[in-house]
C-alpha cells in the first residue's frame, strides 16, 4: 500500500568543514529526492579528529535525525559532556563502561519507532568488548525499554558497524540478518559497490563513504598523507580543500522493518 513504507537515508563519515558544507548543501535535496523518513550520518570525523558541539548542532539542523560515530568520537575530550546531554549522538555501544554517551537510542517520528545502533569493530582495531554479544545485549534492552514505555518492540533497526575488516562486517551483517533493517558500515572512508539485501532481509553494505572531499586520501590532504606513506613519519595530517560529495545509501523498509530495496549514492 502506497504511504506505508519507510524511507531511510544512512551517510557516510563527515570529514572536515568540507563535509559539513557538502551536508549542508546536498542534504535538504536529497530528504526531497528520496522522500525520506529518516537520517543518520557518522560525525567522527566532522573536526578531524573528533567533532564539536557546534558540529553536531549543525548536523541536526539540517536535517540528520542521529549522528552517528567511533574510535574517533574520543579525542575531543570537551565534547563528552556534551554527548551525555544530546542523546542524539552515539558512540559505539561495546566501548567497556563507564564511557560518555549512549550507543543506542529509540527515536520516535511521526508514526514511526526508529532503533540506532553504533557498534565498533575489533580487528585491525582497538580490541573493545564484542560487537556481536553487544548487538544483542542492545536489542534486549531497547525491547525492554519499549516495554516499560508501553510501546511495541522496535522493528525498525538501524545499525552502522564503524570498523576497518570486510571480513568482520560481513560476518556482523548475516548475525544481524532478519533483526536489523539495515547494516552499513562505515569508518573506511571508502564507498564498497557490494549493498544487497541479505537472504532474511537486511539491506547490507560494508562500507557507506564519506561526506567529504574524494579528490583526497581519504579526505584528508594527499600530499600530507603521501608523505606520511612514503616516510613513515606522522606528520599531523590536514583535511583535504575543495568541493565535497555525499555518499551513503537509501533504503526503502516495509513497516516492519523488511528491506525492499537499497540504493547508493554519491552526490556533488
Ligand atoms: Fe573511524
Amino acid at each position: 500500500m502506497p504511504g506505508e513504507n519507510v524511507t531511510t537515508l544512512m551517510l557516510g563519515d563527515v570529514v572536515g568543514e568540507p563535509g559539513l558544507a557538502a551536508l549542508e548543501r546536498c542534504l535538504p535535496g536529497l530528504i526531497k529526492r528520496y522522500g525520506a523518513d529518516f537520517v543518520t550520518a557518522n560525525g567522527e570525523n566532522a573536526s578531524l579528529f573528533g567533532m564539536t558541539a557546534e558540529d553536531a548542532r549543525r548536523m541536526l539542523a539540517v536535517g540528520v535525525d542521529v549522528i552517528t560515530s567511533g574510535n574517533h568520537i574520543w579525542e575531543k575530550r570537551d565534547f563528552w559532556p556534551f554527548m551525555d546531554g544530546e542523546q542524539r549522538i552515539l558512540r559505539p555501544a561495546n566501548y567497556p563502561p563507564p564511557a560518555s554517551g549512549r550507543g543506542f537510542i529509540l527515536v520516535r517520528k511521526g508514526e514511526r519507532r526508529f532503533l540506532v545502533v553504533n557498534l565498533q569493530g575489533r580487528e585491525y582495531m582497538t580490541p573493545i568488548d564484542c560487537p556481536f554479544r553487544a548487538f544483542d545485549k542492545v536489542l534486549a534492552e531497547a525491547r525492554a525499554e519499549a516495554e516499560r514505555d508501553g510501546e511495541a518492540p522496535p522493528c525498525l533497526v538501524l545499525l552502522d558497524f564503524h570498523a576497518e575488516s570486510t571480513r568482520e562486517k560481513e560476518a556482523l551483517g548475516f548475525y544481524v540478518d532478519g533483526r536489523a533493517s539495515v547494516f552499513a558500515g562505515t569508518h573506511t572512508h571508502v564507498q564498497t559497490a557490494d549493498q544487497k539485501i541479505l537472504p532474511e532481509r537486511t539491506a547490507y553494505i560494508s562500507d557507506l563513504g564519506m561526506t567529504g572531499v574524494l579528490d583526497s586520501i581519504i579526505g584528508m590532504d594527499r600530499d600530507l598523507c603521501m608523505e606520511r606513506a612514503r616516510k613513515q613519519i606522522a606528520y599531523p595530517l590536514r583535511v583535504a580543500e575543495g568541493t565535497a560529495s555525499v555518499q551513503g545509501i537509501c533504503v526503502s523498509l516495509t513497516k516492519t522493518g523488511r528491506a525492499l530495496a537499497i540504493e547508493r549514492f554519491s552526490v556533488v
